[in-house]
């Protein structure tokens, strides 16, 4: 069970890593390709992984900052005091976690 305006915001990110996918990762149509949506949650924490089998981001295309579909899962991130990373392994796809924990090892540092 999750809160409506998280579920509105984790929904919108879906939608567009998702969108993401299906637009970017195979411009040669293949029988294997696959999307990966999965939710994780441990007591208050929770983690959402969009993944793909396509031919990944290159860092070359992560520097230009991205198109108008980055701001947005930023600025839903950050609402969602969320983390995101993204994976791009030599063996292809793309793997983008969005992760938000209670977990802060500066604040346990100076506590
Ligand atoms: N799953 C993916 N696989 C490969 N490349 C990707 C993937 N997702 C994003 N990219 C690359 O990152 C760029 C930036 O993505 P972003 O979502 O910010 O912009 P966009 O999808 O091109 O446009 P918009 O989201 O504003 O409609 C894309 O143009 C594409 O080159
Ligand atoms: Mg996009």
């Amino acid at each position: 069970m999750i809160d409506s305006a998280r579920a509105v915001s984790i929904g919108l990110i879906v939608t567009e890593l998702v969108i993401n996918a299906v637009k970017h990762a195979f411009p040669t149509p293949r029988a294997d390709a696959a999307v990966g949506v999965r939710y994780q949650v441990s007591g208050e924490d929770w983690r959402l992984t969009v993944s793909d089998n396509g031919i990944g981001k290159s860092t070359e295309v992560s520097k230009l900052g991205g198109g108008l579909g980055t701001a947005i899962v930023a600025a839903l991130v950050r609402q969602l005091d969320a983390q995101v990373t993204m994976e791009s392994p030599d063996g292809g796809g793309l793997k983008v976690s969005i992760e938000h924990t209670t977990f802060h090892p500066k604040a346990l540092a100076t506590a």
